[in-house]
């Protein structure tokens, strides 16, 4: 039994190892027992300030990174669960635990990063050991099990982003290796659907999820280094690429929504030029060009990038356009598009933007301006127009006849 689950971690710790990121393990003991044990991949992305603008960077936890036993332990003495890793100088992820008797779950995610650190934060402006922290994690198993989620989890924390991946953990354990009761997390149980009671990992998770719905409205934009906001966008992005799949060996249609809650914008603000760049779940970088005709006073989004590197995909996708002209509006306004609206970018990948509104110039006062309406908007407002217009003209009509009708009637009775 032991020997299996033993087997099975290394399995899973080997796919892990096969995909982007690279697998850690990390164990907390007190005296001869273990009392936290994880499996995990994680990814960070962090935004940090640069003398200019801010600027994010996207790197994965180290292998080498190790459990810091001053500050980790098991729970006892009545200090929390809590386990700390370390990695680099003066970097951690830490994740606090806590249980009723019945669950355990990660109370608390932190983040402590040293900006001093020039190899991964080259151009900060700052040399401070920043900590962000969060509440809202998510993670959770009953007591005695394991958690295990294989399909990634992003957490955002404060500036920061947390992917993990492959996890497979347990706090309060009782025994020295990982149970072999699992508590899986919902995006597992979607994927390997049929899987409930032989907690065997089958194989990897199927990479092609269900279409998505229409994507959430993001509210994003660019700061100015003096802190003031300099371009402001609202909208619903959904990426459309076709893409080599790695499971399936051949090429697929790829439907993703960037969830703005898992996405990250940074840019820059020119007078004639501004860039705004999404980073979504550590995996997807967008970037929008906006340039301005000075002699017109006309703005369009005159390029964009994208550099995609999803789990399925066998080689990291990078396309730009920088030829386009869309989404053009007057200087010193926004534009505005509330229909679904296809930017076809290259041959392989278009986006399809929803409830989209955007100023890249002049913004003043953290506002958007006056807005020029798209003609697909115009187009679909006309709609109602004509049938309320035929709806009044139907309404008259039954009008005259009942006045009519009336005048009749009145005249009926008076005879009488
Ligand atoms: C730890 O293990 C050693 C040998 O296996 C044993 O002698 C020792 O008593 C154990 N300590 C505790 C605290 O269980
Ligand atoms: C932060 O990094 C710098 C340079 O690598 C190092 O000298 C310093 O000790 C680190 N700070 C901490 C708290 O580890
Ligand atoms: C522990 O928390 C879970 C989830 O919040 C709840 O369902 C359960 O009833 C709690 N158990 C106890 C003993 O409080
Ligand atoms: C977990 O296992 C320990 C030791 O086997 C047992 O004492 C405890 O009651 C179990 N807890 C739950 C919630 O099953
Ligand atoms: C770094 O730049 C940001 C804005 O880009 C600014 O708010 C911050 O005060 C600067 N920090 C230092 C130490 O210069
Ligand atoms: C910030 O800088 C811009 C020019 O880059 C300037 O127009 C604006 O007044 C400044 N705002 C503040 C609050 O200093
Ligand atoms: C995605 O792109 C393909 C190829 O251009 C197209 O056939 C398909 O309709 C697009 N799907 C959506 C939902 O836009
Ligand atoms: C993928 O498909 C191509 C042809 O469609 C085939 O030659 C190749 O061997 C396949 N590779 C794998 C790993 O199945
Ligand atoms: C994003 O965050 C908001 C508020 O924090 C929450 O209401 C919403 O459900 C979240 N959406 C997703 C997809 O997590
Ligand atoms: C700017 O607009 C003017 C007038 O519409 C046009 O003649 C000119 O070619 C445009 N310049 C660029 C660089 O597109
Ligand atoms: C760039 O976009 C334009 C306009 O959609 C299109 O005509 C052109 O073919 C695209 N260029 C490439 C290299 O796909």
């Amino acid at each position: 039994m032991n020997t299996k689950s033993l087997l099975l971690a290394h399995l899973v710790a080997c796919v892990a190892a096969l995909g982007v990121v690279q697998a850690v393990m990390l164990e907390v003991r007190e005296g001869n027992s273990t009392c936290i044990k994880a499996d995990l991949s994680a990814s960070l992305s962090i935004t940090y300030n640069t003398p200019t603008t801010s600027t994010t960077v996207q790197f994965n936890l180290p292998d080498s990174t190790t459990v810091d036993v001053g500050s980790s332990s098991c729970g006892s003495d009545g200090r929390p669960a809590l386990l700390v890793g370390v990695f680099g100088p003066g970097h951690s992820l830490g994740l606090l635990f806590s249980t009723n008797g019945s669950v355990y779950n990660v109370d608390m995610l932190s983040l402590q990063y040293n900006l001093s650190d020039s190899s991964l934060f080259p151009l900060a402006n700052s040399s401070n050991v920043v900590t962000v922290m969060t509440n809202s994690v998510g993670i959770w198993a009953l007591l005695n099990t394991t958690y295990r989620c294989v399909s990634p989890a992003s957490i955002p924390v404060e500036g920061a982003m947390v992917t993990f991946s492959g996890v497979r953990m347990e706090a309060y354990m009782t025994q020295e290796d990982l149970s072999p009761a699992e508590s899986v997390c919902t995006a597992d149980q979607t994927v390997t659907t049929a899987t409930p009671t032989t907690a065997s990992p089958t194989t990897t998770p199927a990479p092609t999820p269900a279409p998505p719905g229409p994507p959430e409205q993001g509210n994003y934009s660019v700061t100015t280094g003096n802190g003031t906001l300099c371009l402001k966008a609202m909208m619903g992005l959904q990426l459309n690429i076709s893409y080599t799949s790695q499971s399936q060996n051949k090429t697929v249609q790829g439907l993703v929504n960037i969830h703005p809650n898992l996405t990250v914008s940074s840019g820059t603000c020119g007078p004639s030029i501004s860039t705004l760049v999404l980073t979504h779940e550590g995996n997807t970088n967008l970037s929008f060009t906006f340039t301005l005709n000075t002699t017109s006073n006309k703005y369009h989004l005159s390029g964009l990038m994208l550099a995609a590197n999803w789990p399925d995909m066998s080689d990291p996708v990078s396309v730009s356009n920088s030829s386009l002209t869309y989404l053009s509006s007057s200087w010193g306004q926004s534009y505005l598009c509330n229909s679904e609206q296809t930017l076809s970018i290259a041959e392989a990948f278009s986006i399809n933007t929803f409830r989209l509104r955007v100023q890249p110039f002049a913004v003043s006062g953290g506002q958007f301006a006056a807005a020029e309406e798209c003609q697909m908007d115009q187009d679909q407002m006309l709609i109602p127009i004509v049938v309320g217009a035929a709806l009044s003209g139907l309404v008259l009509v039954v009008l005259i006849a009942y006045l009519i009708g009336r005048k009749r009637s009145n005249a009926g009775y008076q005879t009488i």
